[in-house]
């Protein structure tokens, strides 16, 4: 039968355009978590929609994605927050801390040791099916996998990895095969982020340059991050990577949302575990500003958000329940002090 002469069907459900991501959709889970980096949720959410449509190409890992950008940006995160919405936990993440791989013999933990070896036993290789399969769930057959700073990987470890980059497989100490067709590879490196950062603020302070069009910001820090990637791995390596991502520095605006939502996270908690002695915590604005000013800056991104909210909100609080200050049912207010210099908790 001649193809041309297939009747057309027309597609009984609406197709769901990319530009109208439905509200509980992979796109707009993801963007809710991941704050200010729009470019890496659109770039990683098509990869997946293919390998669950089943059109993703046989033989390959679903993606691969190179993750670059300043510390404290959401590289990390973005891998955690994937894991919550595919598996409901951001737990479900193969990690491998490539800082632990920076000598040749260390690689040996990835693969496991040829039978005879000695040590062979004892040496349980970091990817094994078991293991990926450990990191799949009810809710998802997708694994994930994260090679955390892959800059300081050995050069045997990135060699090892061309194979599994190129064609999903990777052969152990023992050799058996390792299968990768359904696994979301991420990669990430702070590659040239010291060359991004003077770029943003070429002398003191951290005010980025008012003048420059955002646009072209953008087109630059991406510049300086892919020419640190291509100075460092081989033309192999990076033609092999299906998508890299640069992380921008994150905006006021974004990290103030990061701490709303941080300290939303805090209340649920308070709420959650201590039940029936739970209580509301009130943060006013100002004092969101004293705690947005101390967990965040230019140089750390949002990485010092969470430290900051420990040490000014829940080790006080932790004390003030440990010595019965805090009425089941009731409220504390985190005020400023009369100089502004700190953080005072009053129970209501
Ligand atoms: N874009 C973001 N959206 C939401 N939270 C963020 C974002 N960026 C950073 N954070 C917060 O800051 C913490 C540190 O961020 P993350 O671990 O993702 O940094 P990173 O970019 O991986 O940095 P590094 O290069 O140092 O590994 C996260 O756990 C999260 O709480
Ligand atoms: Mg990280």
């Amino acid at each position: 039968m001649d193809l041309n002469e297939l009747p057309v069907r027309r597609p009984r459900r609406r197709v769901e355009s990319v530009a109208e991501p439905r509200p509980d959709g992979l796109a707009s889970l993801l963007a809710r978590k991941i704050v200010g980096q729009p470019s890496a949720v659109g770039k990683i959410v098509p990869y997946i929609q293919m390998f669950q449509a089943g059109l993703a190409p046989e033989g390959r890992p679903i993606g691969i994605f190179l993750l670059l950008g300043p510390t404290g940006t959401g590289k990390t995160r973005t891998v955690e927050a994937l894991a919550e919405v595919l598996h409901g936990s951001a737990k479900n993440v193969l990690k491998v801390d490539c800082g632990e791989f920076q000598m040749e013999h260390e690689v040996a933990k990835l693969v496991g040791a040829p039978p005879g070896y000695l040590g062979h036993r004892e040496t349980h290789p970091m990817l094994s099916q078991a293991k990926l399969a450990s990191v799949a769930s009810e809710k998802s057959n997708i694994s994930i996998v994260l090679f955390d700073e892959i800059e300081k990987a050995a050069p045997s470890m990135t060699r090892l990895l061309l194979g599994v980059l190129d064609k999903a497989t990777l052969r152990l100490g023992d050799n058996n095969t390792v299968n990768f067709e359904k696994t979301l590879i991420f990669l990430t490196s702070n590659l040239g982020s010291r060359a991004m950062m003077k770029h943003l603020s070429p002398g003191f302070g951290f005010e980025p340059p008012s003048v420059e069009d955002p646009k072209h910001t953008s087109d630059r820090l991406d510049q300086i991050a892919h020419s640190a990637a291509r100075r460092q791995f081989t033309p192999e390596f990076m033609n092999r990577i299906d998508v890299s991502i640069t992380y921008e520095p994150l905006g006021q605006e974004s990290l103030q949302v990061i701490l709303d939502q941080h300290l939303a996270d805090l209340q649920t908690h308070i709420l959650h575990r201590l039940g029936a002695r739970g209580f509301r915590l009130h943060v006013p604005k100002e004092s969101r500003l004293f705690l947005l000013k101390r967990g965040t800056s230019a140089e750390y991104g949002a990485r010092e958000i969470k430290r900051t909210l420990h040490r000014h909100l829940t080790q006080p609080l932790s004390s003030m329940i440990a010595e019965g200050r805090i009425e089941p049912g009731g409220s504390v207010h985190a005020e400023l002090s009369g100089d502004k210099a700190e953080l005072l908790l009053r129970a209501a």
